[in-house]
C-alpha cells in the first residue's frame, strides 16, 4: 500500500481518536497509531484491533518528544498525520495554563516541524467550536467570526489553527484542514470503545451515564433561565461515529488532490440545536432509566447557545451526520453498561 493510504494518528487512544482509527481502517486506510497513555487507556487499542480484525500497529509515543516522535516518522511511511493529542478539560487549563499551552502547543509545533522535515504532505487538526465563543449569529458557519478565547484550552485550539494556516501559507508541501467539532457523544455499537473520562466528568453525557450506572448522585442541570425554549442551553449534539466519519472523508479530500485551497476548515455537527432537558429527556426515554437531576445555577463560561451549519461540510466532504439523537443516546449507555458491568 502506498504512503498515501497511511494515517498516523496521534493520540488514537482517545475517545475521538480511537473511533476514527477504526472508522478509517474500516474505509481501507492503513492507521498507525500513537498516544502516551496519559489520558487514555491501552484497553482502546485493544478494542480498535478487535472491531477492525486487524493488528493496527500503535507505539508509546509523547508527541511533546521530537526525538521520539521523529523515530515514528522515520519508522512508518504515511502521508497524512491526524493530530488529536491534547488536554481538553476547560477548568482545569484555567488552573493549569502553562500545563495546558506547553503540551497542547509543543506537541503540535513537533509534528509540524516533522511534516516539513520529512515532506509529509496532509494534515488534520482537530479544533473545537469554542472558537466561537458566545456568536452573533446562529447557526454559525465557518467564516462567522471566532471570538477571544475565554480559557487557556481555546486558546490553544485558536493558536494551533492559526499556525496551522501560516505554516500552509509557507511551505508549498504542506496541506491542511481544521475540523471544528461541536459536542461529540456516544460510543461504537460494539460497546468496544467509548468515552471514559478521569475522574469526575465535566461533560454532559458522561455525567449522564455515570448518574444512571449510580456513580454519581444526581445531575445538575446548569441553569434554567437561558433565553432560549427550555431555559437550558442549546448545544450541536454530534455522533461519536458519525464525527469518526468526517475525519475518512476529510482525509479522502487531501489524498485525492481536492482540496481548493491549501488550508481548509469545515464545522462538523448536525445542524440542530438539542437544549439539555431535551437531551437528558431522550436519554431517559430510550433507554427506560431515571436519570436523578435538579436544577442549578448556570455555570460559568457557558454560552447560551451554539449551533452548526454544517451546509459546507455536507457539500465540500460529501458528508452529513446520519445516527439520530435517541440511536447515540443508547450507544452511550450501552457503553457505560458494559464498563460498569450493569446487566
Ligand atoms: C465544552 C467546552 C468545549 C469542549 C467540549 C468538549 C467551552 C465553553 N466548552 O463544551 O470547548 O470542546 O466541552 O470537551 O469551552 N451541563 C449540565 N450539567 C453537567 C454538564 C454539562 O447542565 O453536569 C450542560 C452545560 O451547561 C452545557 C451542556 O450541558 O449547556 C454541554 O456541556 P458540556 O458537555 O460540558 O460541553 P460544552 O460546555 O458545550
Amino acid at each position: 500500500m502506498n504512503a498515501k493510504n497511511k494515517v498516523l494518528i496521534s493520540g488514537g487512544a482517545g475517545y475521538i481518536g480511537s473511533h476514527t482509527a477504526v472508522e478509517l481502517s474500516e474505509a481501507g486506510y492503513d492507521v498507525v497509531i500513537i498516544d502516551n497513555l496519559t489520558n487514555s487507556e491501552i484497553n482502546a487499542i485493544e478494542g480498535v484491533r478487535k472491531i477492525t480484525g486487524k493488528d493496527i500497529p500503535f507505539e508509546k509515543v509523547d508527541t511533546c518528544d521530537i526525538n521520539e516522535l521523529r523515530k515514528v516518522f522515520e519508522k512508518y511511511d504515511f502521508d497524512t498525520v491526524i493530530h488529536f493529542a491534547a488536554y481538553k478539560a476547560v477548568g482545569e487549563s484555567m488552573a493549569q495554563p502553562l500545563k495546558y499551552y506547553n503540551n497542547n502547543l509543543i506537541s503540535f509545533l513537533n509534528i509540524m516541524e516533522l511534516m516539513k522535515e520529512f515532506d509529509r504532505p496532509n494534515i488534520l487538526f482537530s479544533s473545537s467550536a469554542t472558537v466561537y465563543g458566545e456568536a452573533e449569529s446562529l447557526p454559525v458557519t465557518e467564516q462567522s467570526p471566532r471570538q477571544p478565547a475565554t480559557s487557556p484550552y481555546g486558546n490553544t485550539k485558536q493558536m494551533c489553527e492559526d499556525i496551522l494556516r501560516d505554516s500552509c501559507r509557507a511551505y508549498p508541501g504542506i496541506y491542511g484542514i481544521a475540523l471544528r467539532y461541536f459536542n461529540p457523544i456516544g460510543a461504537h455499537p460494539s460497546s468496544l470503545i467509548g468515552e471514559l473520562p478521569r475522574g469526575v466528568p465535566n461533560n454532559l453525557v458522561p455525567f449522564i451515564t455515570q448518574t444512571a450506572a449510580g456513580i454519581r448522585e444526581c445531575l445538575s442541570v446548569f441553569g434554567n433561565d437561558y433565553d432560549t425554549p427550555d431555559g437550558t442551553c442549546l448545544r450541536d449534539y454530534i455522533d461519536i461515529v458519525d464525527l469518526a466519519k468526517a475525519h475518512v472523508a476529510a482525509v479522502r479530500r487531501m489524498t485525492s488532490g481536492d482540496m481548493q485551497e491549501k488550508y481548509e476548515i469545515f464545522n462538523i455537527g448536525t445542524g440542530k440545536p438539542v437544549s439539555v432537558l431535551e437531551l437528558l429527556t431522550t436519554f431517559q426515554e430510550v433507554n427506560d432509566i431515571k436519570v436523578p437531576h435538579k436544577m442549578v445555577d448556570r455555570r460559568p463560561g457557558d454560552v447560551p447557545a451554539v449551533w452548526a451549519n454544517t451546509d459546507y461540510a455536507n457539500h465540500v466532504l460529501g458528508w452529513k451526520a446520519e445516527r439520530t439523537l435517541a440511536e447515540t443516546l443508547k450507544s452511550s449507555w450501552d457503553w457505560e453498561k458494559k464498563i460498569r458491568k450493569i446487566q
